[in-house]
């Protein structure tokens, strides 16, 4: 059995997520997704989502690609969770390359590239345009 884990916070679930999922579960028989709750989101991240961390699971938890999903608190678990997973390999978007490579002394580490023009924060910025829009339509 390989086992495979990433990372994120997933808001706004889209399209770029669902390729990311996809190909990191075709690197292995299992796939674990870690989603950053809103506190690590907040503190560590220095980011606040549209979508609360439960729903993000919830959501997460849907997606045919995802085995199991865990909770994110903390930058240092990595480790901690590649050991009690047993985990293969691990996979992030190339927005990360080289931030995890002190990993690979654990298992092996993969950074794949993003899916171009869309990211959470470009929807949000639309949803902004288009609100601002229709005000002024009004
Ligand atoms: N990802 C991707 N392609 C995109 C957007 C995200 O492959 N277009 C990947 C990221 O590289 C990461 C995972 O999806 O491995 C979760 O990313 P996340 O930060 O939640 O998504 P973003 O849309 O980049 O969010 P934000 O705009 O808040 O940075």
């Amino acid at each position: 059995m390989k086992t495979v884990i990433t990372y994120g916070t997933f808001d706004l679930f889209h399209v770029g997520h669902v390729n990311l999922l996809k190909r990191a579960r075709s690197l292995g028989d299992r796939l674990i997704v870690g989603v950053s709750t809103d506190e690590f989101n907040l503190n560590e991240k220095g980011k606040t989502t549209i979508v609360p961390y439960e729903h993000r699971v919830k959501v997460l938890a849907s997606c045919r690609y995802v085995d199991l999903v865990i909770p994110e608190h903390s930058w240092q678990q990595k480790i901690d969770d590649i050991r009690k997973y047993q985990v293969n390999t691990f996979v992030m978007g190339d927005d990360w390359q080289g931030k995890f490579d002190e990993l690979s002394a654990l298992c092996e580490v993969k950074y794949l590239p993003r899916t171009q023009n869309i990211s959470s924060t470009s929807i949000k910025q639309a949803m902004s345009v288009l609100l601002q829009l229709n005000r002024e339509l009004q």
